[in-house]
């Protein structure tokens, strides 16, 4: 199929045209196309680069070993990636690793990273594979090697000529389209002036070459006695430039980091895509316009993007065939029959079309942090474990997104349970206008088990996995939420010393240590199922506790406007001196969402119900002075139906769904009071600024550590305490 390293004798796009032809195929307009990275120009040229044997090399390179020497990278019992000397060896992904060192004695086995609980990060361990139930995998590794190729990629680019996709985790496509146009006019200068009589549609001169250099690359024929012999065109000649710049990159990644990939260059991403996997490791395939109809031919349609689940089961069922070249036998009518849109994209799709644009936008969507467990845990405190390092997992993968600056942010949180053949999954909005912190992540996690778990039948669960999803840009010029975050530098600075953001009052592994049975104290020994239970719901009492005080907070903000100041927390032996920023200006009122363009983008389904007929005097227990407009009440999510219930002591009707939970909020308040009243009473040592360090650890749940350090009920907070990391204090969570 291939012709590698051939020079040859070439020809245009129609397979019916003249052997020699005094004009091209092409227009002047499809060569302006190609600089703008038109996706309909017939001269477009897209590569793909995917690396060799991915996370064997990353294990290879920081190793520093000889990439010759077989070696696999080791998940458990599994392996999960070959490099290609132990490829040599016959060895898959699907043998285990004591199969493996049978068949090559020799072999590297290189386990993962992974995260041991308790840990503050992810590490390389010895003898990691026999920890599978008390560690987690960390891909952390790779993503980092995989961000450092991305940067040499578009380091070995021209700046202002790249159009470079992050595709995933070790490939990458790129529109060579405005790169090759400018090669094109350096090259041929003939090409550079206006069309004749200025009319776009005039066809260019023929390329003044009939012999292309296509160096050693594995260009794929045509499967056609005379498919070389028409002159090449300036689709051919675009694809020998765009192998060049190609060969370059490739070469770039391999002189800097030590890293061999494969490449692939076509028309489009579903070819290029297809190229790069033709020949490896350490090569690079082209497939020509004309050689497209026979490259494909030779596939199994299975193997398309798109065409490898469901969809392609249905179409091998009902034509009977799974090969690209038996299907090209049926009519667009006979395709059609899985429908209008699917039939006419298959048709398309198998003879090699694809306008889809290289999005430049390297941006992650969602983040996944999850664990299957064998043997299945058994507790909501096992589950809280493996939560802590979901959220640190994710967490460090937020501030690599820039979360700490604002420049991107989730906007949901989901967790998902599986107990037996059964999922079942939670989600919720992340607050918006305040810092995304660990502390916060946590939390919701959390809140989210916590339900769960309170609905029943929670245990044994063999799968927890949580996830945050919907990023969106953050605005970073809005005063009323940058003014909240930590400036990026000190941020940073205060990540990789364990001190993150507000609402974190100590480093992540002190408090996972210390974490452990609060509640369980709190509440005293009960019995399994009961105490998990209880712990439960403590936790949404809690959460529930602390969104309120989060509305609190807001407002003391509000009153406070201190000007862009930095305020220290109070301090503490292992906290000494973290500082937060306060917004410059107000945030914008509540009440005012639709002026706020940063809420204005919460799409409707994250913005928990507003229930309207509430009195303000009634939204909050505590006394609110009455120039002090209280946020709408915020009713708990998943709410199903307005149906409501009154409540004597708000005096408003709320919805009937919630009344449970309502009534547990009145108690955790009530409790949370009469702690407050035992505090003042009893002398306990809490008090605010500097120096409250130590009391924090011995704060109760369910007690509002902000509110019960003096000051007064819906006060101002001008005191000078910082706010934001009371309400998360240690004591509070499980
Ligand atoms: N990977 C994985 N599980 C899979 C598929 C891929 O863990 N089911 C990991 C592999 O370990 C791999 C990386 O994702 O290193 C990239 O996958 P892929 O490109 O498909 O394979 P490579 O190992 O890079 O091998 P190749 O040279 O064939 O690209
Ligand atoms: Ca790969
Ligand atoms: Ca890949």
């Amino acid at each position: 199929m291939s012709s590698p390293g051939a020079s040859f004798v070439s020809s245009s796009l129609s397979r019916t045209s003249p052997r020699r032809t005094p004009k091209s195929q092409f227009t002047y307009k499809h060569l302006a196309q190609l600089k703008s990275y038109s996706t309909t120009t017939p001269l477009r040229v897209i590569a793909h680069v995917d690396l060799d044997a991915f996370y064997a090399q990353c294990e290879t390179v920081r190793l520093g070993l000889d990439p010759s020497k077989p070696l696999a990278v080791q998940q458990w019992q599994g392996l999960i990636a070959i490099n290609y000397p132990a490829r040599a060896y016959g060895l898959s992904r699907h043998v285990t690793s004591t199969e493996a060192m049978k068949v090559c004695p020799e072999l590297i086995l290189q386990h993962v990273a992974t995260w041991k609980e308790g840990d503050e990060k992810w590490a390389y361990h010895d003898e990691a594979f026999k920890h599978i139930a008390t560690h987690k995998v960390s891909l952390d590794p790779y993503r980092k090697e995989s961000r450092r190729i991305l940067k040499c990629i578009k380091e070995a680019l021209p700046e202002k000529e790249q159009r470079v996709e992050k595709a995933s985790i070790d490939e990458v496509f790129m529109d060579l389209g405005a790169q090759v146009h400018g090669v094109l006019m350096e090259r041929y200068p003939d090409l550079r002036g206006p069309s004749p009589y200025d009319d776009p549609s005039e066809y260019l001169p023929r390329p003044p070459t009939t012999v292309l250099d296509w160096a050693a690359d594995a260009v794929v024929g045509t499967g056609e006695e005379d498919g070389e012999d028409i002159d090449p065109d300036w689709d051919d000649v675009c694809m020998v430039i765009a192998s060049e710049i190609v060969r370059d990159v490739r070469k770039h990644i391999f002189e800097q980091l030590g890293y061999t990939c494969s490449a692939g260059v076509s028309r489009n991403k579903m070819l290029a895509k297809l190229g790069s996997a033709h020949k490896k490791p350490n090569a690079q395939t082209i497939v020509r316009h004309r050689a497209v109809h026979h490259f494909l031919s030779e596939f199994k349609f299975t193997k398309i993007r798109m065409l490898g689940g469901k969809l392609g089961d249905e179409v091998v069922a009902m034509f009977g065939t799974d090969t690209v070249k038996e299907l090209l036998e049926q009519p667009l009518e006979q395709l059609k029959k899985l429908g209008d849109d699917t039939g006419s994209w298959l048709y398309s799709t198998i003879r090699g079309e694809d306008n889809s644009e290289v999005n430049p936008r390297t941006q992650i969507k969602s983040m996944l942090s999850a664990k299957s467990f064998r043997p299945a845990i058994n507790s909501f405190e096992q589950g809280v474990r493996w939560l802590r390092i979901f959220v640190a997992d994710i967490f460090s993968r937020c501030v690599e997104e820039g979360v700490l600056e604002n420049k991107r942010r989730p906007r949901t949180i989901n967790l998902h349970h599986r107990q037996g053949s059964q999922t079942r999954s939670r989600q919720s909005p992340i607050p918006q206008g305040k810092p995304l912190s660990e502390a916060m992540l946590f939390d919701l996690a959390k809140n989210l088990l916590a339900q769960v778990v309170v609905d029943g039948r929670a245990w044994p669960c063999i799968n927890l996995s949580l996830s945050v999803g919907g990023f969106e840009d953050g605005i970073t010029n809005n005063k009323g939420i940058g003014g909240f975050l930590v400036r990026g530098e000190e941020a940073k600075a205060m990540l990789s010393s364990g001190r993150l953001g507000m609402g974190s009052s100590e480093p992540p592994t002190k408090k996972r240590k210390r974490e452990k049975g609060n509640i369980q104290s709190f509440f005293g020994a009960r019995d399994g199922q009961r105490k998990d239970f209880d712990a439960a719901r403590a936790v949404l009492k809690a959460h529930r506790e602390s969104t309120r005080e989060d509305e609190d907070e807001d407002r003391d903000m509000e009153d406070g406007d201190e000007s862009d100041a930095f305020e220290p927390l109070p301090q503490d032996d292992t906290y000494p001196s973290i500082r937060i920023a306060r917004p410059s200006t107000p945030p914008p009122n509540r009440q005012d969402a639709i002026d706020d363009p940063y809420r204005a983008t919460t799409p409707p389904s994250a913005q928990p119900p507003i229930i309207p007929n509430i009195p303000p005097s009634h939204q909050h227990p505590q006394n609110i002075p009455p120039a002090d407009p209280p946020p709408p009440y915020k009713p708990p999510l998943h709410q199903e139906t307005l149906d409501t219930f009154f409540c004597p002591r708000c005096n408003a009707h709320l919805p009937w769904l919630e009344k449970a939970e309502h009534e547990d909020f009145h108690f955790a308040m009530d409790l949370s009071k009469e702690m407050r009243q035992e505090e003042k009473n009893g002398g306990a040592s809490t008090s605010s600024g500097a120096g409250a360090g130590t009391s924090r650890r011995k704060t109760p749940v369910g007690q509002k550590p902000g509110r019960g350090r003096g000051r007064p009920p819906g006060g101002g907070g001008g005191s000078g305490s910082a706010k934001g990391q009371a309400k998360l204090a240690f004591g509070r969570q499980v």
